[in-house]
């Protein structure tokens, strides 16, 4: 298999083309033959123009590359490679939805072949390739798994908005369904990985490294919130009190903040579904979920009080939040947690206009049904920074000034004005 996609005498196709797949598709195109494949016809109809839909990748992320774009089934059974690259949210109740993890697989089982390699890319818990793709893939191509085809999984580990952790410098974790398939699957991927392919010893192993990275991530965000809380409580701010504590050699950089995403916000409900079906009511990952799932709230309500606590009226008080992404620098808002600071401001009365330079104004009033004014219409009884956009770092005392009413509250949920604002009334998280 290896030698005959280097020679480009088979092909590799990528299913799903968003943030993880078109990145990882267009690095193999530069060795091999590639075919890439999305459901969503406009998008590939984009990617044809060299247009990554997704924001990421500049037109000159194509050049050089042999891919063919496509939303055609039949030009799928072309490949013997197939990397499975598609989306794994939750739903409304936090449940993981396989929807279109399934859907690729019927995809993928529709076209696999004797001999083919299947590698799942998508961040699903311990288990989920082999008991619930597997059977998908078997029943659609009438293969039977190890003897007809192989499969692995390769987790992603790309950071939306990074320039600087990529495909080729982030170590790949990748495995296989047995030693042989597992080697050959490490070397495809070191095609395109310059840092290198560790090999985990099974399909389970690799897929909960990636799910414990996440979840790790999301566990210790939690606990400064949480510590954010009581020192607020305390009147200190926790900012000053991380800086110092940071100065110990052991102690984990982590800051307070809303955790938001398709990632970190997401996959620790996989994981803890998984620990469910197992009889395992994992403590210590809902509760962290619950603290940072409840940080937009507990912002607003923040708000709402320092309004008051300045003589305020706050039925028909007026905030602006600047920031609607889910992370600093990226037009991205699936999953954005702002949206619950607008909606507890709302439930109190508040009028909420909302400005963000990188968030598509219409994706906003579609996903979360509010709109993003294009200017600030002062003066505002809060303004609330809520994202640590580059276009929001440097901004002097007077440019909020200017926004706020006399009695104004400045919030700066990042901390990125800490120490700079002398004359407004201040807090953060
Ligand atoms: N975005 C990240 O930074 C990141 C990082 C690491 C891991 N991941 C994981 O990678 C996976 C993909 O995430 P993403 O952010 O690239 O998603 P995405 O939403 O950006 O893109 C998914 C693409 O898949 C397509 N698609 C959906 N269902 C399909 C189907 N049945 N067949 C073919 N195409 C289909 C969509 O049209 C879209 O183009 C997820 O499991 C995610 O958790 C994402």
């Amino acid at each position: 298999m290896y030698e005959e996609l280097l020679n480009k005498e088979r092909k590799l196709a990528v299913i799903g083309l968003g943030y993880v797949g078109l990145p990882i598709a267009l690095e193999f195109a530069r060795k091999i033959s590639v075919i890439g494949f999305d459901i969503n016809a406009d998008r590939v109809e984009m990617m044809k123009k060299r247009i990554d839909p997704s924001n990421e990748l500049e037109p000159e992320a194509f050049d050089g590359c042999d891919i063919a774009f496509t939303a055609n089934l039949d030009e799928l059974r072309e490949a013997s490679f197939y990397i499975v690259a598609v989306p794994t949210p939750i739903d409304k109740s936090n449940t993981p939805d396989l929807k279109p993890v399934l859907s690729a697989s019927r995809t993928v089982g529709q076209v696999l072949k004797p001999g083919d390699f299947v590698v799942y890319e998508s961040t699903v818990y311990p288990g989920c390739t082999e008991e619930d793709c597997i059977p998908v893939l078997e029943e659609l191509s009438g293969l039977k798994y190890m003897d007809d085809f192989k499969v692995g999984y390769s987790p992603e580990r790309i950071n939306p908005g990074d320039k600087e952790h990529t495909i080729r410098t982030i170590v790949k974790v990748s495995s296989g369904c047995d030693a042989e398939s597992a080697e050959i699957i490490a070397k495809v991927y070191e095609l395109v990985v310059d840092a290198g392919v560790h090999r985990a010893s099974s399909i389970k192993v690799a897929e909960a490294a990636k799910i414990i990275e996440n979840t790790q991530r999301d566990v210790n965000i939690a606990l400064i919130n949480e510590l954010s809380i009581i020192f607020n409580r305390m009147g200190i701010n926790t900012y000053e009190v991380l800086e110092a504590a940071c100065t110990k050699w052991n102690f984990l950089n982590f800051k307070p903040g809303l955790v938001g995403g398709h990632c970190i916000g997401v996959d620790p409900y996989y994981l803890t579904h998984k620990a469910e079906k197992l009889g395992y009511h994992a403590q210590i990952i809902t509760s962290g979920r619950f603290v940072n799932d409840s940080m937009g709230g507990y912002v607003a309500k923040q708000t709402v009080k320092k309004i008051i606590a300045k003589g305020q009226p706050i039925q028909g008080a007026r905030a602006l939040v600047m920031g609607a992404t889910f992370k600093e620098n990226v037009s991205d808002i699936r999953n954005s947690k702002v949206v619950d600071t607008v909606r507890e401001l709302e439930s109190f009365s508040v009028k909420v206009d909302v400005i963000d330079p990188h968030a598509d104004a219409d994706e906003v009033r579609e996903e979360y049904g509010y709109e993003i004014v294009s200017e600030p219409k002062p003066r505002y009884d809060a303004v609330i920074v809520a994202v640590n956009h580059e276009e929001y770092m440097n901004l002097p005392e007077s440019y909020f000034a200017d926004l706020l009413t006399d009695k104004g509250v400045f919030v700066d949920l990042k901390g990125i004005y800490r120490g700079k604002i002398k004359g407004l009334e201040y807090w953060s998280l």
